[in-house]
């Protein structure tokens, strides 16, 4: 397939035209960012990791009833999606404390969160995506009450089969970022789902496996990535014979 002309370059991936007008082509670079772009790097192999591991999380989802924009990998980096328009949104849901919330608010670093929290900031890097609440989201015409009933419940059930998923492999699904767009006349989950925009402890150790060991210095995050990557490998030869 011909990469069309490049739309937008995001911090760690770029969204290339496809020959189909409803299509996108997402290249995921081993570019990584934190603390919004003022810490840089590059490790060989980051893009594909989390584009597999996206791809992985896209096809468990559809397979559980939730619509995503994934259509396929084009090579281990590179991932051919439905072409949304995009809500500014980033929808965070917490099973445990961690990260912002806990510098923000009086809550204790690995303090359980049950029933999860739900947090929605607006996307915008320049205003460094200021928390919303309901009554904004409706006000600034982001969505419907109906849209925003419908992404929190999709986000729980992703949260839901994540949580149980990664419970198995022996970790602990800390908090998730995740994205949605308008398809037609549906939304659905776009973005990626990987260890960038979650966080995932080991369950005795409390030892980070995602973007934590890179934002932190908490070790080789090379090591993290793959780590979660063989894990599930394993868990697809024991469940996808
Ligand atoms: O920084 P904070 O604690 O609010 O992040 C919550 C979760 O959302 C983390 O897993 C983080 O990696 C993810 N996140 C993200 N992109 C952002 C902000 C947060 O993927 N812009």
């Amino acid at each position: 397939m011909e990469f069309g002309e490049l739309l937008y370059e995001g911090k760690a991936k770029s969204l290339y035209k496809s020959e189909k007008d409803d299509e996108l082509i997402t290249c995921f670079r081993d570019d990584m960012t934190a603390f919004n772009g003022v810490k840089k790097d590059s490790f060989q192999g980051k893009g594909a990791y989390n584009a597999a591991v996206s791809a992985f999380f896209f096809d468990y989802l559809e397979k559980n009833g939730v619509k995503t924009h994934f259509i396929k990998m084009l090579d281990d980096h590179t991932m051919v999606v439905k072409k949304l328009q995009m809500i500014p949104l980033e929808v965070i849901a917490r099973n445990v404390a961690a990260g912002s919330i806990v510098k923000k608010l009086p809550f204790k670093e690995g303090q359980v969160l049950n029933p999860p929290v739900i947090v929605t900031d607006y996307k915008d890097d320049e205003k460094g995506d200021p928390s919303l609440n309901d009554d904004l989201i409706i006000a600034l015409g982001l969505v419907t009450p109906e849209e925003l009933k419908e992404i929190k419940a999709v986000t729980l059930k992703i949260n839901k089969l994540l949580y149980e998923f990664f419970d198995e492999l022996g970790l602990i699904f800390v908090d998730f970022k995740v994205e949605f767009g308008r398809y037609k006349d549906t939304i659905l989950l776009g973005d990626e789902i990987s260890m960038d925009s979650m966080r995932l402890w080991d369950k005795k150790t409390r030892e980070s496996f995602d973007k934590d060991v890179y934002r932190f210095n908490k070790g080789d995050v090379m090591t993290a990535y793959a780590k979660v990557v063989e894990k599930i490998d394993e868990w697809k030869r024991e469940h996808l014979k």
